[in-house]
């Protein structure tokens, strides 16, 4: 069995116990270019145990596996449990690039301070993913729209029901292949605004990327859903009109037009999560001499914008959205086009601009892509 070690850190090494009987790369790649997201997931995972005695301890590479939990598992009962989702793009057969890791591994340390888990070393955050990665590297897609998928979740693993942070927790790290989140990678999406229900509240978890802030939304999701709508717009809970994210991912103003273009996205205020796609648009925009605001915006002055050409384009971001048009909006009985209710240039520029980096196609002068590079090769 290998190991492989976190860089100059007292990390545990991630030992290497992959399957013996790998599937073979040409099912892999067959797999890879049809799975849509969250289908289909790759060979393997790593695990890594947490102890208040003993802290971080046994990661290990292994084939993918069901669980045996206890039917007391904290993580089950009252939701200390905290995720990520983050990208590896294909370079070549035996080249990878993946998407600012270290910035999802502290990203997952904030969370975890936040739902009292115990937090990952980044160390062990980023060789966890390097180990999946250069292990399932066959598993990773071709095609500029298509990319492999990894999932960190971390969360109580102890057994007890009293009213307590876990003192044993479990982390994994899963991967799959997907394509565009929304389907069709050109299509402007419609977002409905959320009158009933709320996301998040100041103090409380919504800066964090904990389990119960996506459940939270989901009857909020199938209502809009049921109007035609691909998203929830949610507002902020005190004044119910300042517009603050989208159900998992950031949003983006557009004012004016070409060079001059400003960009307005909502402050991160502890409410929103700060998504590593809307500061990667933020610096890209930026270096491209277009001015970014953190700013709030009412959703009356959306309509009102919209309605007098100010606002031109609006866009959705995240990890697995990646860079998304928002064509049309629902809020109450009323109903708004943004700009002519199609991709517009600047939203089209920044998303070619991000897969460019990506793709290693664009200079990379934030050092955002972590190289991992594969020494073996198995059959075909
Ligand atoms: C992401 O964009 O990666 C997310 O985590 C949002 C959602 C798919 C869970």
């Amino acid at each position: 069995m290998g190991t492989h070690t976190p860089a100059g850190t007292g990390a545990p090494a991630v030992a290497l116990r992959p399957s013996p009987a790998p599937v073979p790369a040409g099912r892999c790649r067959a797999l890879a270019a049809e799975a849509d997201f969250g289908e289909v997931l790759t060979e393997h995972m790593v695990t890594a145990r947490w102890t208040a005695a003993d802290g971080w301890h046994d990661a290990l590479l292994e084939p993918l596996t069901p669980l045996r939990l206890s039917p007391a598992t904290v993580g089950l009962h009252y939701g200390q449990s905290v995720f990520e989702g983050f990208k590896v793009h294909r370079r070549t057969a035996d080249r990878a690039a993946v998407f600012r890791p270290w910035a999802h591994a502290r990203r997952l340390a904030a969370s975890a301070r936040r739902m009292a888990l115990p937090e990952l070393p980044e160390e062990l955050f980023v060789a966890a993913t390097e180990a999946l990665v250069r292990q399932d590297m066959d598993w990773i897609p071709e095609g500029d729209d298509r990319s492999m998928y990894l999932r960190p979740v971390l969360f109580a693993s102890e057994a007890h029901l009293a009213l307590r942070p876990a003192r044993a927790c479990l982390f994994l790290l899963l991967a799959f292949p997907t394509g565009n989140f929304f389907g069709a990678s050109e299509r402007a999406v419609t977002v409905a605004v959320s009158q009933e229900y709320v996301r998040a509240a100041p103090g409380g978890t919504g800066a964090a990327k904990c389990g119960g802030n996506y459940a939270g939304t989901y009857l909020a999701q199938e209502e809009a859903a049921r109007r035609g709508a691909d998203q929830v717009v949610w507002l902020d809970a005190v004044e119910r009109r300042w517009v603050e994210e989208l159900g998992g991912m950031n949003l983006f103003f557009v004012y004016g037009e070409g060079d001059r273009a400003e960009l307005v996205t909502p402050p991160l205020t502890g409410t929103i999560l700060p998504g590593v796609t809307r500061d990667s648009l933020i610096t890209l925009a930026r270096d491209r001499g277009l001015r970014v605001t953190e700013d709030r915006v009412a959703v009356d002055r959306w309509r009102e914008d919209c309605a007098a050409g100010r606002i031109t384009e609006v866009l959705a971001c995240g990890t697995a959205a990646s860079v998304t048009p928002v064509g049309r909006v629902l809020d109450g009985d009323g109903a708004w086009t943004v700009g002519d209710g199609t991709p517009g240039p600047v939203t089209s520029r920044l998303s070619a601009a991000l897969a460019a980096v990506h793709r290693g196609e664009a200079a990379d002068p934030h050092g955002w892509c972590h190289l991992v590079v594969r020494s073996g090769r198995k059959p075909v």
